[in-house]
This record gives structure tokens, sequence and C-alpha cells, in this order.
């Protein structure tokens, strides 16, 4: 039976970039998503943009726009971003949602219902300019404990002390720069002192399998021993002005007073979920929300629900969030899995060093996204520990594992099976060593993967990878390829080393779906699920012509990529002399455009690009390439000769719109008299990935002139 599974990564704030301190996460998780979808089991992957807040309504104030625009804006480009990477979410929505803001009400009818909301009045700083309460990290003055100017009203950069707002000596809002007021004002508070909130942590935080055993230890000491109460209430309102959902009141009216952010992000979680289960029976496909999300339904049906998240953010997932659910009816999460944090090259990411990378700047510099999923996956554990982006081993191990070992496979032996063979394989040798050492490892590597022990599955993967190289050089195709009446020796060996390649790329698949995609398409081969690591190509089985997989990393895209992040301080006047003269030669650049030389439009106009219909297409006697099109104009056919049958069958042409260049001259070909061209897309590098004809949205009719 397929398991049933619902994942999330933690929702991203939508008031900043993804850079690739956020990318381990939601890399780590995609993996696992693709690696439970490759076993067949239904398992959806949601995520949402953190839209609330005071840190987001002030930073849509300076920037001049509403929240509601700013949040739409990042949204857009963090979904850019993740889409880039080949983060692949079911669904990525908002929690500024009436879906999560339905999931927020109902969860705070039910925890007040249960008795466990209560209401206090609190003190707090206060900006009379502004006219709101500050957040502590609004809040700057003196450190109380060594002196130090200029901390926030959390804990002291210099001396590490931790402490309240209010012991701050000499403090100012660091929204308007006045000097804060104390003022009071009702909070709304959830019990977590409660006696059943510490018993179900209590009991939750220890069973098997929820958290990892260091997260464990760190809740036991949150908690505290039985008696202790450690755990205090939970203040989950805000003041107005606060970007968020009204608090609802009795008889349907607000309370003027704000969900903190914190209260309705995870439940974003369930927002981004049901809007996704709506689009789905939208479209036909029922999903069971309830089976997901509801205590009783779930446990019957025995769904999961695991968050991926940074240690930074354990405590919300970990206490307060199961806590809310559990209390107010919902299913709790199966297991959390907390990651550590990311450094470049041994430090925190930084800005003036140019190690604040963005997702952004790392895909418009040319690096391949894959590199960076693949570097990730050879260094993510199932443990807490930060992972190190050393800049010089990303180069080293990418170029040798990967290109240098994994890739070479194919390009060493394909080329032969088109040339020699007609494209077609041998049957492959299922004693071979290589091949028997790939199926046997192939259920222990679905556990590494299945055990987010990802660095361990890749080292699996690499070993047999260097097996199967050496099988490579034992038999040396390009050596046998010179010699005499060694076809069949030849064939052989090239079959071999592509079922090999094929089951590597299995393996790798879920770190690498675009280049699997790739290797499918070369290999002629339905999408790769686990199943197939069992199985080996048919004798005959026709490939494709193989096209260069992948690059190798130059180190200098990489100091590009360092350069590009370097945030520079003020420029001096010299300095500013300087960046105006780059910026003068960047403009000289832009003038030597690629595209040059251009096209006027008097020249373009003259092309008569026309809709146009296939009412016949049928192949050529003795063409290789080509498929005789007969072209509807609608008062007029043609006869065109095109270069697509490598593409399509040309059953599935006729009665297809397309595009044709109308007043091409006519040009007499070996199979007869061409009267036009259709136009297709393809890679200028590689014809054989693929050739795509163009068609015109319906509506179009035969005739029409394109423009
Ligand atoms: N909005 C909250 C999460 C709400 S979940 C209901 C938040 N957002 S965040 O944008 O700051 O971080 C999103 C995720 O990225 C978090 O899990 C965080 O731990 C992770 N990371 C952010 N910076 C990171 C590194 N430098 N390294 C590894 N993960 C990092 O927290
Ligand atoms: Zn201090």
């Amino acid at each position: 039976m397929p398991r049933k599974i619902l994942v999330t990564s933690a929702l991203p704030y939508a008031n900043g970039a993804i850079h690739l301190g956020h990318l381990v996460e939601y890399i780590q998780t995609d993996i696992w998503v693709r690696f439970q979808k490759m076993q067949g089991n239904e398992c959806w992957y949601v995520c949402a943009d953190d839209t609330h807040g005071t840190p987001i309504m002030l930073r849509a104030e300076k920037e001049g726009v509403t929240p509601e625009a700013l949040i739409a804006r990042v949204h857009g480009e963090h979904f850019r971003d993740f889409t880039g990477f080949h983060v692949a979410f079911d669904n990525f929505h908002t929690t500024h949602s009436p879906e999560t803001q339905f999931f927020a009400n109902d969860i705070y009818g039910k925890l007040k219902a249960a008795g466990l909301i209560e209401t206090r009045s609190i003190e707090q700083y206060f900006d009379p300019v502004k006219a709101m309460f500050l957040p502590d990290r609004f809040i700057k003055g003196e450190c109380p404990k060594c002196g130090a100017r200029d901390q926030y009203g959390d804990n002291c950069e210099a001396c590490g002390a931790a402490y309240a707002p209010t012991e701050l000596k000499n403090p100012y809002s660091a929204v308007s720069g006045a000097k804060p007021e104390l003022r009071s004002s009702e909070h709304y508070f959830f019990r977590l002192s409660d006696s059943r909130c510490q018993a179900f942590l209590r009991r939750y935080t220890r069973e098997e399998g929820r958290l990892q055993p260091e997260a464990a230890n760190k809740m036991q000491e949150w908690l505290g021993e039985p008696g202790e109460d450690k755990l205090v209430d939970w203040d989950i309102s805000r003041d107005a002005p606060y970007f968020g959902f009204e608090i609802p009141g009795e008889s349907g009216k607000g309370t003027g007073k704000y969900f903190y952010v914190w209260m309705d992000a995870p439940i974003g979680y369930f927002g981004s979920f049901k809007n996704f289960a709506d689009k789905k029976a939208a479209e036909g496909h029922a999903i069971d929300f309830a089976a997901f999300t509801d205590a009783a339904v779930a446990a019957a049906a025995g769904t999961e629900l695991y968050h991926f998240i940074g240690k930074d953010i354990l405590y919300f997932h970990a206490l307060f969030w199961p806590a809310e659910l559990a209390l107010a009816g919902y299913r709790t999460p199966t297991s959390i899995f907390a990651h550590g944090f990311l450094t470049v090259d041994g430090a925190k990411m930084s800005k003036s060093r140019g190690t604040f990378i963005t997702a952004e700047s790392y895909l418009s510099t040319g690096l391949n996204p894959e590199w960076l999923r693949y570097y990730y996956a050879a260094k993510l554990g199932a443990t807490m520990e930060d992972i190190d982006l050393s800049l010089d081993d990303f180069v080293a191990r990418v170029n040798s594992d990967l290109v240098g070992k994994f890739i070479n496979i194919a390009s060493r032996c394909a080329g032969f099976i088109t040339k020699r063979f007609n494209g077609q394989l041998a049957p492959a040798n299922a004693e071979l060593p290589a091949i028997r050492a790939i199926m046997a490892a192939a259920p222990k590597i679905a556990n590494l993967y299945e055990g987010r022990e990802f660095g361990k599955a890749i080292r699996e993967i690499m070993a047999l990878t260097d097996a199967a190289n050496q099988y490579v050089d034992s038999v040396k195709p390009w050596e046998l390829a010179k010699q005499e009446c060694k076809d069949a020796e030849l064939h052989a060996a090239c079959s071999n080393a592509l079922n090999i390649f094929r089951l590597l790329t299995l393996l790798l698949k879920p770190v690498l779906p675009a280049l699997a995609g790739q290797v499918e398409q070369f290999m002629n081969i339905a999408p790769l699920t686990w199943r197939d690591a069992q199985s080996l190509l048919a004798a005959g089985h026709g490939i494709n012509v193989y096209c260069h997989l992948m690059t190798r990393v130059d180190a200098k895209q990489i100091e590009k990529l360092v350069e590009a992040n370097k945030e520079s301080l003020a420029p001096t006047p010299e300095q500013g002399s300087q960046q105006r003269h780059a910026e003068h030669q960047q403009k000289e650049a832009i003038a030597a455009s690629p595209w040059e030389p251009f096209c006027s439009i008097d020249e373009f106009g003259k092309i008569d690009l026309r809709i146009a219909r296939i009412a016949n297409a049928e192949h050529v006697e003795g063409a290789e390439k080509l498929l005789k099109l007969t072209l509807d104009l609608g008062t007029e056919t043609r006869t065109v000769f095109a270069g697509i049958k490598s593409a399509y069958d040309p059953a599935t042409l006729v009665g297809r719109l397309t595009v044709m260049v109308a007043n091409l001259a006519p040009r007499k070909m070996k199979f007869g008299m061409s009267e036009g061209m259709v136009l297709a897309a393809s890679d200028p590098e590689c014809k054989t990935a693929g050739l795509f004809l163009l068609s015109p949205d319906s509506g179009a009719v035969p005739g029409m002139r394109v423009k």
C-alpha cells in the first residue's frame, strides 16, 4: 500500500530574498519528496510565504507600497527562485489567505472553548511618534551588562547577554529614534502552563521518532522536570497597527487585536494544503483533506505529516505548534526534521565578504542549480549539525564526481551505439559485477534517502560509479572500436555501460531531477521510478543521439558569484567616480550586443508568416530526416519538405495548425519542390534534444498573418 504523506518546508519570510542558506532546507526537503514520489507513495509537498508581522509592515511603508503589494511581488520572486533550483512544491501559497485565516480562527476558537486562552494586561515599550508598540528587535539602547551601545532589545551582540528590553539603558525606537514609553495593553495568551499542555508535551516530545535525539534533549531542558513549570503562557496577540489577521471576538466582531505572526505561520501549512486540495478538487482529483489534518480521521487513515525546518525555529515547531494542534483536535506532526545552518568557507554568510549569496545571483551568474543540489546532498545528514559550503571543495567535487565520474560513463559509450549499431542496444549482462552491485545496493540506498542520510547515499552511489568506470576502463570501448571483428564485444560493452548509467541515474534522480529528465530523453525511456532499479533495458532498445549532459564548474564563475554578492560600503568620492566609469563601460558593453547584426523592422516585415493547417503528412522514401507536408493556407495548399522526421510521427500531425513562412522562395529539392517552411523550436547546440513545432492559440485559422 502506498503511504500517504504531507511534507512541508518552513515558510520563508516575505521580506527578503531567498539565499543559499534557505536552499539547504528547500533542497533537502525536495530531495526527500522526490524520493517518496519515486517510491510510488502519495506525497504532497506544500509551502507558502510567511507574510505577516511588524517587519513586513514597516518594510512596505519604507518602500511606499501596501503590504499586499510587497508580499505579492516577493511571492513571485520566491517562486521564481525555488523553481530555478527545481524545488517542486505541489503548492506554494501565502499565509495572507482566506484558508489560513479560517484555520487560525478555528484553532483559536477551539483552544478558547477548551479554556486555554486567557487575557492579561502587560507593559511594553511604545513609540509615541509612530504610535505603535515596539517588538524587541525594534528597540535599541546600551547593554545593561557591558554598556555596549546600539544593542537590540533582546540580547547584546558585544557580550552575548540576554535580557528584557526594559533593562536597556537609554532605550530608543529603531523606527523613529524616539524615546519609548512604557504602556500597558491587553494581550491574549495560549495557556501552555495548563496541566493538559504540559502533560501532552512531555509525552509527545519523548515519543519514538517525533524529534531527533538532540532536539528531544533540548525540549526536556525547556520543559524542565514535572512540577518545575518552566513553560510559561505564550503571548499570541499584537496591537494595531499590525499586518495580520484580527483576532475574532464574541458575536462575530473583531477584538482590535491581531494574531502574532508565529501564531498563524505554521497554520499556513494547512492553509496551503487546503488551497491545494480545493484546486485539485476543481480539476476532478479529490484529496481527502481531513485524512491529513483531523486527529481522528488521520489516525484511522494512517497518514503522515513531516515538517522540515532549521534548528533556529525548533521551539515553535516542537512545542507551541503540536500543543495547539493536539488541544484543538487536529492531528500532530509525525516527525519534525531539523537541520543545521549553512556556513560558507567555514564562517557565517557575510554580505561584506560576498558569501551571503542569493539564489537569484547564483542562477543569473550561469551556475547550474544541480551542482548545488549535488553538493548539498553530499553534505547533508539526519542531524542538526551545521553544513559548510567550501567553495573550492564545491568546484572539486562537482567536477571530479558528477562530471568526471558519472557523466563520463555515458559520454564514453553512447556515441558508438549511435554510430556503429544504429542506436540499438545489445542485451545487457545481468551477471556483470558492476550491475549486480547496483541492484543489490538499491534497497540500502533507498533506506538512506528515507532516513535523510543523503551524504551516505551519495557516497554509496559514487562507490558504485567508481566500479562502473573500472568496468569501462577494463573493456576499453575506444580500443575495441579500432580493432577489426570486435563489433560484438564493442556492442556488448557499450550496452552494459549504458545500462549501468541508467541505473546510476535512477539512484541520483531525487538529487538531479533535470539531469535525469535529459537522460530519460536521450535513452528514450519512461520516467524512472525506484522499481526500475531491478530491471535492465531490453535488447534492441533504441536510444537517441547523446548530447553533452553537464559541463564542469569553472572556478572563475565562483569568483564572479562572490563578487556579485559583495555589498560595498558607501563609496568614497574616488570610488564613486570609478563606479561611474564602470557603469559607463557596462553601457558600452551592452551596445556590443550578442544579437548583432540586428534586423530592421522593414527587413522583418518582408517575411510573410501565416497560419497553416497540416492537411497531410507522409514519409519520403529515401529521405532520412524529411517529412512531406501538405499545408492548407485557406486559399491554397503548399507542399513543404520539413526536417522533422526524428521528432514526429506523420499520423499525429495531420489536422493540426502551425506557422509557416509563406513567401520563402520555392526551392528544388532531391524529392521535389518545397514551397515554404514550417517553424519549430530546438536547442541550437543539440538538435537531438528535441524539435517542437509551433502552434497558435485556439481561435487562429489557416491563412491568418503572424506578425
Ligand atoms: N518565517 C519563518 C518560518 C515560519 S514556519 C511556519 C522563518 N523564515 S526564514 O525565511 O527566516 O527561514 C526559513 C527557513 O530557512 C527556516 O527553517 C530557517 O531555519 C532556514 N534558514 C534560513 N537561513 C538559513 C541558513 N543560513 N542555513 C540553513 N537554513 C537556514 O524562519
Ligand atoms: Zn553587552
